[in-house]
């Protein structure tokens, strides 16, 4: 596991009671977790319950005698791979947008050195006051990301905008800022899921494919920065944050979508385990069981990856190949035939619908390992090749 070391600032809202959560998602991740929190949130939740969740003695005051480390303003935001602060204040963003230093939280922002995320929690009359929209602003414009807020039921009983995001977004978008950004500007493609076949009003052709590797494929696309579009086939996932997801369910449906946002793309990734056939004879109606041999005749559908790749000016394309056998020697070849600069490689055993998976990169060059791991791992690993390679390509 990557383990990276997270300081987590925590500031006086109800919303305290959903960084707890927070917290063991990030210990769940790998990561070390140094909580700090204001003297107004441990009104809400005492020290004790973070204390507990991270193994670390939680900081509150600037001036603790009982401490040795009088610099810690510094030393923590040093430790630090990244910052977030959650929930965070009206209050506590004002002061970060005007550089106010007043307590340990602040001065610990105001001293920082690494990426700085915060997720606002405030009553919507509050988020929408025209200070703390200017402070917004402000603090965009000064780097800080900016985590939601939701929209939705409110402590308070009102409804609006201003709820914090849940824990596991905010966990999503720290493991975000931790990964390098070799495709930040870029527009990535990607196709992911399987297709459906329609036979009949209620009836299919289908594959088992989850839609995991392209999904943690738009992931890490969008971690490294790029603005992903994720052509979606049905799959039971949600989108990963940032990512503009277009559902579609037949293989034609796919390629009419490809078509239609491939101009704009930089990069293409085909992840998407479309059928290699439709049913000519479709019914509108359900088929009646009566007891008669039903033919269905079966069509090939277009290739959407060889569609791509033969445009006039097609972007960078990265392929998929699974195979049940031989599969250097099919994948290599199909890399070949449907000219691709990069194609990953798997075996349909190890591959479907598994959390895990195990992958061989082949590109000019030749072939690279990468050896069993999560498919987030494995889709980071392939979009970092996949960005190299195309900056090669491109000499950026
Ligand atoms: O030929 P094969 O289906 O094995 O090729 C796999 C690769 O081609 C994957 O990247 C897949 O997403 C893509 N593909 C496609 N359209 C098809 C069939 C495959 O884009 N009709």
């Amino acid at each position: 596991m990557n383990q990276k070391k997270i300081l987590l600032g925590v500031t006086g809202g109800i919303a305290v009671y959903k960084s707890a959560e927070l917290v063991r998602q990030l210990v769940k991740a790998g990561h070390e977790v140094q909580v700090v929190m204001t003297r107004s949130a441990t009104e809400f939740v005492g020290p004790v319950t973070f204390q507990a969740l991270t193994g670390r003695d939680v900081f509150v005051d600037m001036w603790d005698k009982q401490r040795g480390d009088s610099m810690a303003h510094i030393s923590l935001t040093r430790w630090a791979d990244a910052f977030v602060v959650a929930p965070a204040t009206a209050n506590f963003l004002a002061k970060l947008a005007n550089g106010i230093a007043d307590d340990l939280l602040s001065t610990l922002a105001a001293a920082r050195e690494c990426p700085l995320l915060v997720a606002p929690a405030m009553n919507k009359q509050m988020w929408g006051n025209p200070a703390n929209q200017r402070n917004i602003v402000q603090l965009k414009a000064d780097g800080v990301a900016i985590l939601g807020p939701a929209s939705g039921f409110q402590a308070c009983g009102e409804v609006g905008e201003g709820r914090m995001l849940e824990a596991e977004e905010i966990a999503l978008h720290v493991d975000a800022a931790l990964q390098p950004k070799p495709l930040a500007g870029k527009k990535v493609l990607i196709t992911a899921g399987p297709t459906f076949e329609r036979i009949d009003a209620v009836r299919g052709i289908t594959n088992p494919s989850s839609g995991k590797m392209g999904y943690a494929v738009a992931r890490a696309a969008w971690e490294a920065g790029a603005e992903v579009t994720l052509v979606s086939g049905q799959v039971s996932l949600t989108p990963p944050p940032g990512c503009r997801r277009i559902d579609v369910v037949s293989a034609q449906d796919m390629l009419n979508a490809v078509n239609a946002e491939v101009d704009a793309a930089d990069i293409f990734i085909g992840v998407a385990a479309v059928a290699d056939y439709y049913v000519l004879n479709q019914s509108e109606q359900k088929i009646k069981k009566d007891a008669h041999i039903l033919t269905l005749e079966l069509a090939p559908n277009p290739d959407i990856l060889a569609n791509v790749t033969a445009r006039d000016n097609p972007p960078f394309c990265v392929g998929f190949a699974a195979e049940s056998e031989n599969l250097l020697e099919y994948a290599e070849a199909k890399r070949r035939r449907k000219k691709l600069p990069l194609l990953a490689a798997n075996l349909v055993q190890t591959a479907i619908g598994a959390d895990d998976n195990e992958i061989i990169l082949l590109d000019d060059e030749g072939e690279h390992r990468l050896p069993r791991a999560d498919k987030l791992e494995l889709a980071r690993k392939l979009v970092a090749h996949a960005a190299r390679l195309y900056a090669r390509q491109n000499k950026v």
